[in-house]
């Protein structure tokens, strides 16, 4: 039980007993350590109720409240109810999590199967900045969920049966080249593709051929077939170096192409349920006109009027979609893999499919607890979107790389005793460890400025910062001539250091639960940073190597519990510790 939860249940017990009947109020983390360490408004909310006074009904309460050592309480300003909780206690709760491999966290999770749709490219396109987001965020979800009981599934959803592909035949027949293409797919997709683009712009016959040729592959012309096929799997090469680099890994790769049998029969399904609807030859789904225009999906306002906006699922042409693929994608994740909540990781821009897609998914019976996990913008340090000097995305790859080569640089300036491969590999988790976080720490809705300084300092809000705080904390141990035993310490917190630096390790196991809550990695970014600044500050403040036992002991055993939460703080995040740096 986290010491939050042990409040609330002692706090129940007071209202019980108050009221005659049970009745539950929240405690929360206070926002000003000054009045406590947590708070309860239960007084004030109940008193409302029942119409008396709530500093009267408050101190009922208080007279009842049993908190058997673990905090003080007091009544504050209207009738606040402010717990501080005792030394003794985070000790007690400091042995407790050093003992426990969970770090105290609870398994809220509890097995629930969890769907991650997330990073999703479109194949012969190149990735860039923006499809980072979604990789990092999605694959620290991903951890997260895991970490807290739920099981995963990620998913790699890729956009690999689009128009771009009546482009890509007509270039792997006229352009390829096929040495480039092994060295280097992606790259060479993406030349053979611009080029084909381009053409198509000047000569009406080119995007022709381009039509003719996707026309071709989706009435399963062999030919066409076995190039669209090689090309996927060419791309998925490509892919993965990148998400080896990231560090990123999916239990499935089901993209868009693998639901093109079901997308018929889903269409008629519609038809047929009434769900859906012929409109100028095409079939839409429309609203169902329970819900108020401003909150219906399938409305729009037109010059002050509510108009119709209908999602497509079959073109008069005959052709399908995004969203009827996305329809079928969700029975599939139900069917298949019974998925209990579905998360799609996917930019603001796509709010509005999004929206459509679950109430038509809720109307035709497929409840899978969709959640679109959306984020804004990269900007660049102009705070323009982040574009390369011709006007292209800047792609991935060339990030990832520049962020490698930077930290490098810095690490040769900071450390010259680190050579070789030792200092490639700091390198690498270092570089890619600062664009994560710089990711991770926003709030994933506001646009964020990309600005390498920034997030490579070693003294910031940076994922250095927290990998050389822990460098710090394990060349503790390193001077050590025995092994550390940290379970067997005795905690004891006299300084105020110590007690802070307690405080937080019992947060973690309240903190964790919040981030899945409105899908916020930032609290656990930000949770990691203010940890850091605690341990710098008891390091400065309380000597410990230098103390006498059973002193020493405990604060050592201190030092290991901020490690250990760090570490794996920051492998939720999807960041790597380096030993040295
Ligand atoms: N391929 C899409 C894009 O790059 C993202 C797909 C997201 N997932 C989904 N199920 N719609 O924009």
């Amino acid at each position: 039980m986290t010491i939050l939860q042990e409040l609330e249940s002692r706090l129940n017990s007071a209202l019980f007993a108050v009221l005659g009947e049970p009745a539950t109020a929240p405690v929360t983390a206070a926002a000003d350590l000054r009045f406590g360490d947590y708070q309860s408004n239960a007084a004030m909310v109940l008193a409302k109720r029942r119409k008396t006074n709530p500093r009267a009904l408050a101190q009922e309460i208080l007279d009842a409240l049993d908190l058997g050592g673990l905090a003080t309480a007091e009544i504050a300003g209207p009738g606040f109810l402010n717990f501080r909780i005792l030394p003794e206690a985070y000790a007690a709760k400091a042995k407790e999590l050093l003992a426990d491999p969970q770090l105290g966290v609870p398994a809220v999770g509890d097995g629930q199967t969890v769907v991650v749709d997330f990073s999703a490219p479109n194949v012969a396109k190149p990735m860039h900045v923006g499809h980072i987001r979604s990789t990092i965020i999605g694959d620290s979800l991903c951890r997260i969920a895991r970490y807290l009981g739920f099981k995963v599934i990620a998913d790699n959803h890729i956009g690999d049966w689009g128009t771009q592909f009546g482009m890509i035949l007509h270039g792997w027949k006229t352009l390829l080249d096929e040495a480039a293409l092994e060295a280097d797919p992606i790259p060479e997709l993406l030349r053979v593709y611009r080029e084909v683009n381009a053409a198509t712009k000047d000569d009406a016959a080119v995007l022709e051929t381009c039509k003719n040729e996707l026309v071709k592959l989706q009435a399963g012309d062999e030919e066409n077939l076995a190039i669209w096929k090689r090309c996927i799997e060419v791309s998925k090469i490509g892919l993965r170096r990148i998400y080896d680099t990231l560090d990123v890994k999916f239990d499935y790769w089901l993209g868009e192409s693998h639901y093109n049998d079901r997308l018929a029969g889903l269409v008629d399904e519609f038809l047929e349920k009434g769900l859906a609807r012929e409109s100028d030859g095409a079939v839409c789904v429309f609203s169902d006109g329970t819900k108020k225009p401003a909150d219906d999906p399938f409305k729009v306002s037109r010059d002050g009027e509510w108009m119709d906006n209908p999602a497509i699922i079959r073109k008069a042409d005959g052709g399908f979609l995004y969203a009827t693929t996305d329809l079928a994608t969700i029975e599939y994740r139900i069917d298949e893999w019974h998925a209990d909540q579905i998360w799609y990781v996917v930019g603001v821009p796509q709010q509005l499919h999004f929206r459509q897609l679950f109430e038509a998914a809720e109307r035709w019976g497929k409840t899978g607890n969709c959640r679109h996990v959306a984020f804004g913008s990269i900007l660049g340090e102009d705070r323009k979107l982040m574009k390369t000097r011709s006007g292209d995305n800047v792609q991935l790859t060339d990030v990832l790389d520049e962020a490698v080569e930077r930290a490098a640089r810095i690490i040769a300036e900071k450390n010259p005793d680190l050579q070789g491969d030792e200092a490639a590999e700091i390198a690498q988790t270092v570089g890619i460890g600062a664009v994560k976080f710089a990711e991770l720490s926003q709030n994933r809705l506001t646009d964020y400025v990309f600005a390498w300084d920034r997030m490579l300092a070693l003294q910031g809000d940076t994922a250095p910062y927290l990998q050389y705080s822990h460098v710090r904390i394990r060349s503790i141990f390193r001077k050590l001539d025995a092994e550390f035993d940290a379970s067997a310490a005795e905690i004891s917190l006299a300084e105020e250091a110590e007690v802070h630096l307690a405080r937080l390790h019992a947060r973690f196991g309240e903190l964790l639960p919040m981030v899945l809550e409105d899908f916020r990695p930032n609290l656990l970014a930000n949770y990691l940073l203010e940890l850091a600044r605690a341990f710098h500050s008891f390091f400065e403040a309380c000597p410990v190597l230098k103390s006498d036992e059973p002193l020493r002991s405990s604060r050592l055993a201190l030092c290991e519990l901020t490690g250990r939460i760090l570490n794996t703080g920051l492998g939720l995040l999807g960041i790597r510790c380096p030993e040295r740096m």
